[in-house]
């Protein structure tokens, strides 16, 4: 029997194994996150890691160091069979109609930033992920550069950078 691959996503536990499930070794995490996880937050478009558009927060232990890593994920790049240990987390964890929004949220919507609305999970988690990451003191170049795997297709990049430059020290 092939070992259980276990991980959370927004705090649910979920245990695959390999041997006794539809979900293989081309099973990408974006997959699992919208079609077994039922998050559609998460979205697709380039799935090839250009786009941004499914973009989460994962935390896992580095290997080496043993340290906690914290970072965002391209999730239509990672076969969810790499993911045992991680606590990977959506945009549906951080807030919603129904409980409120968190900062991040309310920034792009009170900059005119979300316009069709495709890629904002995807910039919201990049940021969430960037500031859980390395601390809330972040200098706007910085959080320019962390933009550069995130695509608008609208284009409207301008309001989407300006709500999250708006977070600079
Ligand atoms: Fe993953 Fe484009 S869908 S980067």
């Amino acid at each position: 029997m092939a070992d259980i691959i276990s991980f959370t996503i927004n705090g649910t536990k979920y245990d695959i194994d390999p041997s006794n499930t539809t979900v293989g070794p081309t099973t990408r995490l974006v997959s699992f996150i919208r079609s077994n996880a039922n998050l559609t937050g998460t979205k697709t478009m380039c799935m090839e890691g250009g786009c941004g558009a499914c973009l989460v927060q994962a935390i896992s232990v580095d290997p080496v160091s043993g340290q906690s890593v914290i970072r965002s994920v391209n999730a239509c790049l990672v076969p969810v069979l790499s993911c045992n240990g991680w606590n990977i987390n959506t945009v549906e964890s951080l807030g919603n109609r129904k409980v409120g929004y968190n900062a991040i949220q309310q920034r792009l919507v009170g900059f005119g930033g979300t316009q069709c609305g495709y890629c904002s999970s995807g910039m919201v988690m990049n940021m969430f992920a960037l500031q859980q990451a390395r601390g809330e003191t972040l200098t706007m170049q910085q959080i320019e550069d962390n933009y550069d795997g995130n695509l608008c297709r609208c284009t409207g990049f301008r309001p989407i950078l300006d709500a999250m430059k708006s977070f600079a020290i």
